[in-house]
């Protein structure tokens, strides 16, 4: 390594990974961390080339599917761990969660919502946006917009996918639960029950509902999804909206540091502000997936079988592609190329909702406050207790109401 950077996976590397992946652009694109039994893909083109390839590089195997005692629902392959036709056919499925039409209807109750969280902190002179908003909002869109359900689940929904998310790390590529840790698998157990006995009720009893309509969507031969499958899939849906809490924070510090020169009632502006957020600063870290035949990636050989990540944030600093990778401007040239929510067959599914999310919870903001100051407070560190996400611990804001 030609500077003194730090290892793979340590606290300071995920704090701050951007020169660590430079780094590795330059020196070996493609490097191996044997004690996870992986290889990091680190250029643009490279993670291109894998996401357009799935037969090559399958998402089958990508984590363990095991089923643990007191789960009354099977663990089946979710969407992200599916290949082929079968994938495009059960994200077919997935399409009535997060259609043009669901979004259109959900817009005014989101708009409600994102309206009732500012009221409960217009008089305040400062505030932390991750608990008053930035985590409620997505919260709320997940729990009541499309799970319908009480208000009083969402911190619980909340809680199990990070834990989820913490199992995940802790499983990714390690073909099982090394040193399984009781606290992750109990909060496994519950969340999947949960989702099970949900996805039965709406079975049972539907109702006008995008989870309603998505649970009881038919295969092509006609037949339902059994609810062990289903159970699977909404549970990845509940964990995927994780990552919409940090470009809510992310897009509004970048909003903020652009001052007038961005116009937030431009709805193209603001989609734009959103994915360079997401290309600068974006949640989601890694994708990872299994090589399914020898290849070359790199210039470094990888047999059959061999475990890659694809690691979307270096990617979208890459010099190649990316003028100025480390400035925010959100006017630059090829932004359509940012991988914040990924490429190809398996792109994030959630995509058009997290960016009505941003979008809302920017207008509603910037709508209501006169000034929305950056609080000298903030030290902008991140949650790196995970590797396969990336969050801000805390955003302190002066507010100054309009
Ligand atoms: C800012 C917010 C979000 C970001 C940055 C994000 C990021 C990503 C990324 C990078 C992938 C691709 C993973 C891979 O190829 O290995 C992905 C897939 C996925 N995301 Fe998101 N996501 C976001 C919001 C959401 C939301 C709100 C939902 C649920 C409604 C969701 C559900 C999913 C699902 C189900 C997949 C799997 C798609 C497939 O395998 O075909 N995501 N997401």
């Amino acid at each position: 390594m030609s500077r003194d950077l730090p290892e793979f996976g340590t606290p300071q590397m995920l704090e701050d990974p951007f020169p660590f992946f430079e780094d590795k652009r330059a020196q070996c694109p493609v490097f191996s961390v044997p004690s996870r039994n992986v290889h990091i893909v680190t250029r643009r083109e490279d993670i291109e080339f894998v996401a357009l390839h799935p037969e090559i590089f399958s998402n089958k195997g990508r984590a363990s599917l095991e089923t643990f005692p007191g789960q009354r629902y099977k663990t089946m392959p979710d969407l992200a761990s599916m290949d082929g036709e079968e994938h495009r056919e059960v994200r077919k499925a997935h399409m009535a969660f997060v259609s043009p039409k669901r979004l259109r209807e959900m817009r005014p109750a989101m708009e409600a919502e994102a309206h009732r969280l500012i009221d409960l902190f217009i008089d305040q002179k400062e505030i932390d946006f991750i608990p008053s908003f930035a985590k409620p909002f997505p919260a709320w869109v997940m729990g009541s917009a499309l799970l319908d359900l009480p208000r009083e689940m969402h911190a619980q929904l909340d809680i199990w996918a990070v834990n989820y998310f913490d199992l995940f790390d802790k499983n990714l590529h390690r073909g099982g639960t090394n040193g399984p840790d009781r606290r992750l698998i109990d909060s496994y157990v519950e969340f999947t029950n949960y989702c099970g006995d949900l996805t039965v009720s709406h079975r049972e009893n539907p109702r006008d509902t995008p989870l309603s309509e998505f649970v009881n969507t038919a295969k092509s031969d006609g037949e339902l999804y059994s609810i062990d499958e289903m159970t699977c899939f909404v549970r990845l849906l509940v964990v995927g909206a994780q990552t919409s809490t940090n470009l809510m924070a992310q897009a509004l510090v970048d909003a903020i540091r652009l001052g007038p020169q961005l116009d937030i009632t431009d709805r193209r502006e603001t989609q734009k502000l959103l994915d360079e957020s997401l290309r600068l600063d974006g949640p989601a870290t890694y994708g990872p997936r299994v090589c399914t035949q020898d290849v070359e990636l790199g210039g470094v050989h990888l047999p059959a079988g061999s475990r890659i990540m694809l690691a979307w944030q270096s990617g979208n600093r890459d010099e190649a592609t990316f003028e100025n990778p480390d400035q925010l401007c959100p006017n630059r040239e090829k932004l359509a190329k940012q991988l914040g929510y990924g490429l190809g067959a398996h792109r994030c599914i959630g995509a058009p909702l997290a960016q009505l999310e941003g979008e809302v919870a920017l207008q509603a903001l910037f709508g209501r406050f006169k000034t929305i100051r950056l609080s000298d407070k903030n030290d902008f560190r991140h949650d790196t207790s995970l590797t396969s996400m990336r969050n801000l611990l805390a955003l302190h804001l002066e507010l100054e109401a309009a």
